[in-house]
């Protein structure tokens, strides 16, 4: 599965923004400076498409970007991902936050294409109580998410199985989301990226 075409769409702060379409969506979410719009660059292989900073709080809005990618018989197949602020950024005043979450949580709520979310959390860490709460949420209100541990060149091979699991451990996957599993990714060494781009494939011919 490759990626073939990559566009920016349109950014939202409330339902009445959301593009028209009936393009399916997966989307992005995770705490603040993780990594989301990075991973959507390496996806597409398109630098500055989504935009980045080393700063946590960049992303602000929910943005969409429309996919082509292309089957290994040529067919082609379409869809959208979104970008979304990320939480847990404690820099921000309270009320900013409230309202944050609230927008973010009419997307979860009112995006009937919504087939798939990618929850990022940073491999390095263990999860915190935010990702585990965003994770419970999620599987509760009936979305299918992928965990996606962001940064893996940032610690050594032989680490990576570990962590991986002590994120699965932490989120306590075995008794939410046992068919879950944990996918390492590092926009640096592009490991991750087809087996994402796979999990991305199996949910749109699903
Ligand atoms: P907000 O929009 O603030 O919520 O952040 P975000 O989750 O979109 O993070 P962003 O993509 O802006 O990346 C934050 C920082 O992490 C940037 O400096 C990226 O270069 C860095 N980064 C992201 N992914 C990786 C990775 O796989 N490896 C390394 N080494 N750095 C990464
Ligand atoms: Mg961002």
């Amino acid at each position: 599965f490759t990626i073939i075409k990559a566009n920016y769409v349109a950014t939202a702060v409330n339902s009445s923004q959301y593009p028209a379409g009936d393009l399916t969506e997966i989307a992005f979410i995770g705490r603040s400076n993780v990594g989301k719009s990075s991973l959507i660059n390496s996806l597409c292989r398109y630098n500055g498409l989504a935009r980045t900073s080393c700063t946590p709080g960049k992303t602000q809005t929910i943005n969409y970007f429309s996919l082509t990618g292309k089957l290994p018989d040529e067919s082609r197949l379409e869809f959208m991902l979104v970008d979304l602020p990320g939480y847990g950024y404690a820099k921000r005043a309270q009320t900013a936050r409230a309202n944050w979450s609230k927008f973010i949580e009419e997307y979860w709520l009112t995006s009937p294409r919504l087939k798939l979310v990618c929850q990022l959390i940073d491999l390095r860490h263990p999860p915190m109580e935010s990702d585990c709460n965003v994770y419970r949420w999620l599987v509760a209100h009936g979305l299918t998410v992928q965990v996606v541990a962001t940064k893996a060149d940032k610690i050594s091979k032989s680490h990576i199985l570990k962590h991986s699991q002590e994120i699965y451990k932490g989120i306590d996957m075995l008794n939410l989301n046992p068919e879950g599993r944990v996918l390492p990714y590092s926009i640096v060494s592009g490991a991750g990226r087809n087996e994402l781009l796979d999990v991305i494939k199996n949910i749109l011919l699903k």
